[in-house]
């Protein structure tokens, strides 16, 4: 490929509990790879609570909007009471609509052969908006909890035809619309609505069906193959994202990315995993593959190849997995083995 290519500028966030072991290894691999990216290092999460500033600090949030363009390791949310995801707060403060999240079988002899599925989830409407509270009775103040969630027109709209687009330019061949309009007929039902309004404007180039949450939550499982690119709203594609990361091998191999028109965050789908933190055993893979993303993202989609190819031949062909997947390797024997692979001494 052309060595011309300008550094392009992008925000790095360790994060929290395995997340600077696994961005160390995916760094150390993208510069061995002569990835363009000139990071920026920027803390948030508990790191930055740690050092007495909010959970989300402002030269954080500076830097992606200057870069816009952002790989980050899992952050750590308190349940219950404490700061709100920041996570949550990113999507909000960049506009991340899209939530894309790719899973396809990687290693034979698994529960299932031929996996290769797209979830495209709206990121930033539904139950995930905030209206979420509880309602004092009597003395206890949590006698009651309400939760409201919000779809828009505009809102479906805008995932509906991100995910349409998607298809097309990645040869893709149907959309799976999940839903739960028979239930949450206005929340979920203007969703539906949406979505098939807009795929009329793709005439035949996509097969489109709809399926109600939970059936698809079981064909998933019974028949994974049949599905191929799933457009849902957020909570339903927060938990089945999930079941289909299981599907192909767990969450150590997940990636996702979260998409605006102005800003793209890449992430694995799992989380800080505080019981391994600081053991060296986490599986990287997840986060690289997000990185491979974030490589096609920027028109790179060589080195994404790349990536790919690298993590296929070292979980296939050398067998080096890590616990998470069966093996013994740590972090550090994944990050050799995949640098092997990728400077071509195997
Ligand atoms: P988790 O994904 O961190 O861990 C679930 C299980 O998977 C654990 O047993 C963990 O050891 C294992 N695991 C996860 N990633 C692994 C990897 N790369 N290699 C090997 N094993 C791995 O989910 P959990 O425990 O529910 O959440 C922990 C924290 O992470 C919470 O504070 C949660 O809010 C946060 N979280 C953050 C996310 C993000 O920043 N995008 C996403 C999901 C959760
Ligand atoms: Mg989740």
């Amino acid at each position: 490929m052309n060595a011309n290519h300008s550094p392009i500028p992008a925000t790095l966030i360790p994060g929290d509990g395995i997340g600077p072991e696994i961005v160390e290894s995916v760094v150390t691999i993208l510069d061995a790879l002569g990835a363009p990216f000139k990071w920026d290092r920027q803390i948030a999460g508990m790191a930055a609570v740690n050092d007495h500033l909010d959970p989300l600090p402002d030269p954080t949030l500076e830097s992606i909007r200057k870069t816009g363009l952002a790989l980050k390791g899992p952050l750590t949310t308190p349940v219950g009471g404490g700061f709100r995801s920041i996570n949550v707060r990113l999507r909000e403060e960049f506009k991340l609509y899209a939530n894309v999240r790719p899973a396809s079988t990687l290693m034979p002899g698994g529960r299932y052969e031929d996996v290769d599925i797209v979830l495209i989830r709206e990121n930033l409407e539904g139950l995930y908006v905030g209206f979420d509270h509880y309602i004092p009775i009597d003395n206890d103040p949590h006698g009651a909890a309400i939760s409201s969630g919000v779809n828009t027109r505009a809102g479906s709209r805008r995932i509906a035809r991100y995910a349409f687009d998607y298809a097309v330019k990645n040869n893709r061949k149907k959309i799976t619309i999940v839903h739960k309009a028979n239930i949450l007929k206005a929340l979920t039902g203007i969703f539906l609505e949406t979505a098939l309004e807009v795929a009329k404007d793709y005439g035949n180039q996509i097969q489109v069906e709809e399926r109600i949450v939970d059936a698809c939550a079981m064909q998933l499982v019974m028949n994974p193959s049949q599905f191929d690119v799933i457009l849902t709203t957020n909570l339903f594609g927060d938990i089945l994202s999930d079941e289909i990361a299981g599907l192909v091998g767990g969450l150590g191999l997940a990636p996702g990315a979260n998409i605006g028109e102005h800003a793209a965050i890449f992430e694995a789908v799992h989380g800080s995993a505080p019981d391994i933190a600081g053991l060296g055993i986490a599986n990287p893979m997840a986060l690289l593959s997000a990185a491979a993303m974030m490589c096609d993202h920027v028109q790179r989609n060589d080195l994404g190849q790349r990536i790919r190819a690298a993590i296929h031949d070292v979980l296939v062909v050398d067998h080096i997995r890590s616990k998470d997947l069966g093996g013994n390797a740590n972090t550090k024997e994944i990050t050799q083995a995949l640098l092997n692979r990728l400077q071509g001494n195997k």
